[in-house]
């Protein structure tokens, strides 16, 4: 996910064009640039690795001059975060500029075909290769519409471009295929933008491009056609009913509301790595002698998922290690192999374990979302988990998608050790593929009745938070967020280890939250509702997330929630969400600080 931004005015537009990817940053900010049209019919670039201010401090973004010109943040998919990979892109003789959004599929036949022709690329990004692409084609069309039509039906994959040209220094060109793109229409000026974010300070009048549409923007004018059929379409504009800050979230009053809603999408992402990372992965796993599932907060509450899945899948054992007591615990040798978990890659406990493992000679994998962060830098493999920028601070969807990464690692494991059948193989890979869906349906049809739920027991200041098997770190998770959002104690045990000692504080003041299986999963169904028993017969309460709507007649739950049901291997997801919610929620009614909550940050580098 990127940020790109675009205007076209009548004053000098450097300063709200920097302001514009500022206000997108949200949507990726490992670097930055502009490219400005200025009045001697000349493209200035200026971009560098870090924050719109950090660059803006350094590049002086601001100080470029131009009635026309545009912008991007990045967040890194194809190419490090280097200033070469950072956007806008040049074309050889610097006449063409662009920004984009999304994947270009046939980006390495068409950088091989460009090179054969003399074009020089200074980048490693899929992006640079419009830029040339322009150039080419203008090279025999002279028209840059033209060369612009030209080059979108060249381009496979997702995109959302903008460009500017010294062919035609009064108007802006814009395109989009699948990744989104917005024109925002002024009174002295137009506007391009990933979302009105890009706009929303100057403008709230909006008209939102469809797939296969592109826009030749000036300063008081537009015109917007279809690239396939070349037609002109008549767009509608749309007014915008909410303020900046709101719009940085998408509309969800909070980051974390918001990153808990595109979970469905960070599952997609999850499910499309490339099997042959997750296969390299698997079997490196299988080689070792020994081999350590890293992680610290969430992701270790992550990796020790991944120590079930990995059991029951692939009967494997491989424990989960906190990362901050991974030296006091591993046998590391250079038989070994550690897999560390990290959103940020820059955790410091969860690095200098990994380094001490490499010290030692062990081999590495990490699963990681920040691109080019020290722990993918530091790692024999990293699977690149995709899930986009996470910004609140406590982790929702990028732990999601790592749980789906080590499910299909768990998989391939079992299915090299011929412990899966091609059949079962099948049938988890429905599970997963309709996860999404499920938990989209989840999210809309249940978040309501969690909210009730959270209002009504927001006061509760003592959770036990109960699970079995798969269920055990999911309730340690969700009862995690509870803690780091609410402020409120929860405390996650296995179910079966209540009778061993927490039960004698069991009675009518005592809250459970019990995460209970689908029935299929007979065993753990039965031993968990045996536990809930034991809360009833103490006349504690119980709160139920189950699958059996013939068990919220059963007398056993003072409240509950009924899921839908799904394959068993994803059912403890579909919990997840709801305890995100809940965890979500309590913090909203209590006015806690959501998104940044007291004495947290978001990438822990100190010991
Ligand atoms: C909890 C949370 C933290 C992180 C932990 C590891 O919501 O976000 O517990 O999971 O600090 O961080 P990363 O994943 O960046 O290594």
């Amino acid at each position: 996910m990127c940020g790109i931004s675009g205007i076209i005015g009548l004053q000098n537009i450097s300063n709200p064009l920097v302001a514009s990817i500022r206000n997108l940053e949200y949507r990726g900010y490992d670097s930055c640039g502009v490219a400005v049209l200025n009045g001697r019919g000349k493209i200035t670039v200026k971009k560098n690795i870090g924050s719109v201010d950090e660059v803006n401090e350094g590049e002086k973004l601001t100080k470029s001059k131009g009635f026309v010109g545009i912008a991007h943040t990045r967040w890194a998919t194809h190419g490090r975060v280097t200033k070469a990979n950072t956007h806008p892109h040049l074309s050889c003789h610097k006449e063409f500029a662009c920004v984009h959004n999304g994947i270009i599929s046939n980006y390495r036949a068409l950088k091989n075909l460009l090179a054969k022709k003399g074009h020089k690329f200074l980048s490693e990004t899929d992006t640079e290769v419009i830029a040339h692409l322009l150039e080419d084609f203008y090279n025999t069309t002279g028209n840059v519409e033209k060369t612009f039509l030209k080059t979108l039906n060249k381009l496979e994959g997702t995109f959302a471009i903008a460009m500017i040209t010294t062919f035609d220094s009064d108007r802006l060109y814009c395109a989009k295929k699948e990744s989104p793109l917005i024109l925002g229409i002024g009174d002295d000026a137009n506007y391009i933008g990933s979302d009105s974010n890009a706009f929303i300070d100057f403008t709230k009048n909006s008209i939102v491009l469809d797939d296969f549409e592109y826009a030749i923007v000036s300063k008081d004018s537009y015109v917007v056609k279809n690239f396939n059929q070349g037609n002109i379409i008549e767009k509608e504009i749309t007014r915008i009913h909410w303020d900046a800050e709101m719009s940085q979230k998408g509309g969800y009053p909070h980051y974390m509301l918001k990153e808990i809603y595109e979970q469905p999408q960070a599952i997609i992402n999850a499910l499309n790595i490339d099997q042959k990372h997750i296969k390299k992965a698997a079997s490196r796993i299988l080689k070792s002698e020994k081999n350590y599932l890293l992680g610290v907060g969430t992701t270790y509450y992550v990796a020790l998922l991944g120590e079930y899945v990995f059991s029951s899948m692939a009967q494997s054992f491989v424990p989960a290690i906190s990362s901050d007591e991974f030296k006091h615990l591993g046998e590391i040798s250079k038989k070994a192999h550690v897999v560390a978990l990290s959103q940020s890659g820059e955790t410091y406990d969860t690095l200098n374990a990994l380094k001490y493992a490499k010290n030692k000679g062990a081999c590495s994998t990490a699963i990681v979302n920040v691109i080019g962060s020290s722990i993918s830098r530091l790692v024999d493999q990293t699977i690149q988990q995709g899930s986009g920028p996470e910004i609140c601070v406590l982790s929702t969807k990028a732990a999601f998608a790592q749980m789906i990464i080590l499910n299909r690692v768990a998989l391939e494991m079992g299915v090299i050790k011929k412990i899966i059948s091609p059949a079962k193989k099948n049938i988890i890979e429905k599970g997963l593929k309709e996860l999404p869906k499920y938990v989209s349906q989840v999210l809309n049809e249940k978040s309501g009745f969690v909210h009730t739920i959270a209002k009504r027991y927001s006061h509760i200041k003592n959770w036990l938070y109960l699970g079995r098997g798969l269920y055990y770190p999911i309730a340690l998770e969700s009862a995690l967020k509870m803690k780091e959002v609410a402020y409120i104690h929860a405390e996650g045990m296995p179910a079966g280890f209540l009778k061993h000692g927490t039960i004698a504080m069991i009675d009518s003041d005592h809250y459970a939250l019990v995460f209970v299986p689908p029935k299929e999963d007979r065993e753990l169904y039965e031993l968990t509702m045996g536990g809930v028993e034991e809360i009833k017969a103490r006349n504690g309460f119980v709160l139920g997330f189950h699958f059996e709507p013939k068990d919220s007649k059963s007398g056993l739950f003072n409240e509950d929630i009924v899921l839908p049901k799904v394959e068993k291997h994803v059912a403890p997801f579909l919990q997840l969400i709801l305890a995100q919610l809940l965890s979500y929620f309590t913090a909203t009614t209590l006015k806690r600080n959501v998104d940044r909550p007291r004495s947290l940050a978001k990438s822990v580098t100190v010991a």
